[in-house]
């Protein structure tokens, strides 16, 4: 499956990880490791299975140590591990002062990393991934799917979350179903992905607008590869990992399940909390979007089913509805 020269750069990616890791553990780590360990509460074990790292504040930390490992200095640059400084003419390294969160492929090999920030540069993205390239499509990657794909097989179910950090903190609290879009939208790919491991997903994005907005889409992402969405709206400001941090496993797990929505009763509770239902004619609009949804539902049984749902909760003809759903199937194609 490896393209030719592709072995090789795994190769300096597991090096790379182990730069970082091994950075991190040691006396340069040090602020890191007490970020990590007092400020996100992440354990000893949490760090050495998911590998965390740590890039030092230097400009060519890693490519000096690159350089006495004999690494090929092309491989860091296909890697972005080293960025170039045109008016210098020199390289430098791309993260700097960072954690770093090794990104691996469904079979735990590392293809990327992400770096968070722990400087207070405001214009510093608080972010910064790998950039794109063969090995590392951000868009097709699950974060943390190595470690979960077994649980969710077991569970038939997953957890989605947006970030790095959700994912520990659910595996770190044995909830460990959990896997991250990485980002706020979730892509077709990473649907399909999913659907080889269980037909439930629970969502459980951030609890803030932009979180919420993209649950609503990513519903209809799922449906469309046969998948059921449920969905959990977390206290407002929070996202999995400070919830967890805050209240612990158990109240985690209890209001998941009694918060846990129903798509379509997510959708009317969005719309209705959004004011969308007061005048008929964002009724209307809200209720087009609705149907919209249902009509990306491959299962035609399932269709009927839901429009029925719909039908008695918004109190609109269930004929209306019909009518609706044939008419955007038809647009649709
Ligand atoms: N993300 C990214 N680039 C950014 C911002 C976010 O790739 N500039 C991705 C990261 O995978 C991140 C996820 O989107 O983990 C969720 O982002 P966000 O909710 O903003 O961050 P948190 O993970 O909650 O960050 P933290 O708790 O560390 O502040
Ligand atoms: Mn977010
Ligand atoms: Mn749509
Ligand atoms: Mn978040
Ligand atoms: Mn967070």
């Amino acid at each position: 499956r490896e393209k030719p020269g592709e072995e090789s750069r795994t190769e300096t990616l597991r090096w790379a990880a182990k730069f970082f890791h091994q950075t991190l553990q040691g006396s340069e780590g040090k602020t890191a490791s007490v970020y990590l360990g007092t400020e996100r509460g992440l354990s000893e074990k949490t760090i050495r299975s998911f590998g965390l790292g740590y890039a030092p504040e230097s400009w060519e930390h890693l490519f000096n140590a690159a350089k006495r490992s004999a690494i090929p200095q092309e491989h860091l640059v296909d890697l972005g591990l080293i960025t170039h400084n045109k008016q210098r003419n020199s390289w430098y390294d791309t993260f700097r002062n960072r954690v770093i969160f090794p990104v691996f492929s469904v079979g735990g090999q590392v293809v990327g990393f992400g770096g968070r920030t722990l400087g207070n540069d405001p214009h510093a993205p608080k972010y910064l991934n790998s950039p794109e390239s063969a090995l590392f499509e951000k868009s097709k990657l699950l974060y943390g799917l190595h470690a979960a794909k077994n649980e969710i097989r077991r569970m038939e179910s997953a957890i989605l979350v947006e970030g790095y950090m959700d994912v520990l903190a659910l595996h770190q609290a044995g909830i460990t179903n959990a896997v991250a879009s990485c980002g706020t939208s979730l892509t077709r790919y990473q649907a399909k992905i999913l659907q080889r491991y269980t037909r439930r997903v629970l969502f459980i994005y951030d609890a803030d607008p932009a979180g919420l907005k993209s649950m609503i889409t990513g519903i209809e992402t799922l449906l469309a590869e046969g998948i059921t969405p449920f969905v959990v709206m977390l206290p407002s400001g929070d996202d999995p990992d400070s919830f967890i941090r805050r209240e612990g496993r158990e109240k985690f797990l209890q209001f998941t399940e009694a918060e846990k929505l129903q798509f379509l009763e997510f959708q009317i509770r969005f719309f209705s909390e959004s004011g969308d239902f007061e005048q008929p004619e964002e009724k209307s609009r809200s209720i087009r979007s609705m149907v919209h949804t249902i009509a990306l539902i491959p299962d035609r049984i399932q269709q009927e089913l839901y429009l029925q749902e719909l039908a008695e909760k918004l109190s609109i003809s269930h004929s209306a509805l019909l009518e609706l759903l044939g008419k955007q199937l038809e647009a649709e194609g």
